[in-house]
């Protein structure tokens, strides 16, 4: 199925007849197509869901090319990310050639889907600029945290889920509702990720998020936890390129406060909330990938 899937995106970039996107699309690391997966669990593989599909992981590969210029990341999934090989105008212009175009073949499949999924963009890109200005402050408000998230990665596995929906004629509500929370538990378990692992597994530097000035779960559930002179320290570490003690000792508090694991539980939750709104459908497939999306490593 995931085959069919790489073919139609190749087929897409094919129609383009231009040799560099061609290239350059070559150069991108795969991923885990996990939103395509999630679409053909739901809806099957016909060629509306195939092209949905295609559509929707080009528009992730699209934000992830913009995201790693925006983040200043020079790996992803242990490449070298598109914009350390060609350049930030590179980058930022393959992911507008693969955006536009999946908005394009979007028109094909249904005023409904195209609907869902356009609206998940701007979701996306909301929770993006967000995701900016927050790290901009010392954000210590979960709420806040939760809804940028939200915008940020769950809009679109939760459009993904509910173009499926539309598309195999169920109940939209209960799967968005389904792919949101998965999707909240992804980028929760992404953020904790970045403190845990280490530079070599993860392909980017280990807390590089609380360098870059995000304040993720686990930040926020320390803070609350320090001592007022401890709360300072953190503050003082906030933004700035750690040395390997100040990164050791925001680690080792974390440890001593199980930050970790709370907030490893609470994404735990929501993947288990999301099977059992699936189990009442009789999507036990569903299942499976739900807890793919906490059991990885990275
Ligand atoms: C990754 O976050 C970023 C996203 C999931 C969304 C990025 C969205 C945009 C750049 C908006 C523009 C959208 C389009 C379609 C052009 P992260 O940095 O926390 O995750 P990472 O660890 O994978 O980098
Ligand atoms: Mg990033």
């Amino acid at each position: 199925m995931l085959s069919a899937v790489e073919r139609k995106i190749e087929q897409f970039i094919a129609d383009l007849n231009d040799k560099e996107v061609t290239k350059l699309y070559s150069k991108l690391p795969q991923g885990k197509r996990l939103r395509a997966k999630l679409i053909f669990k739901i809806a099957g593989g016909s060629l509306s869901v195939v092209k949905t599909a295609a559509i929707v992981e080009m528009i992730h590969a699209a934000s992830l090319l913009h995201d790693d210029v925006i983040d200043d990341a020079y790996t992803r999934r242990n490449k070298p990310s598109l914009n350390a090989l060609y350049g930030n105008k590179t980058a930022i212009m393959l992911g507008d050639v693969l955006y536009s175009k999946g908005f394009f073949e979007l028109n094909d499949i249904s005023s409904e889907v195209a609907k869902t999924v356009s609206n998940a963009v701007v979701q996306l890109s909301l929770g993006e600029l967000k995701d900016v200005s927050l790290s901009k402050t010392f954000n210590l408000d979960k709420e806040v945290y939760l809804e940028m998230i939200y915008q940020k990665t769950a809009s679109l596995m939760e459009a993904a889920a509910g173009a499926a929906a539309v598309l195999a004629g169920k109940d939209k509500k209960v799967y968005m509702t389904y792919g949101r929370n998965l999707g909240i538990a992804f980028q929760m378990i992404d953020d904790i990720l970045d403190i845990t692992m280490d530079t070599e597994t993860l392909g980017k530097p280990a807390l590089h998020d609380f360098e870059e000035g995000k304040t993720t779960l686990p930040y926020i559930y320390l803070y609350e936890m320090l001592s007022a002179e401890e709360k300072k320290k953190l503050h003082s570490l906030h933004r700035k390129r750690l040395s390997k003690e100040e990164a050791q000792w925001i680690k080792a508090k974390m440890q001593e406060h199980q930050v970790i694991q709370k907030s490893y539980l609470e994404a735990r939750e929501l993947v288990e909330e999301a099977i059992e709104l699936m189990n009442e459908c009789g999507e036990e497939a569903l299942s499976t990938i739900a807890m793919q999306m906490i059991e990885r490593d990275f």
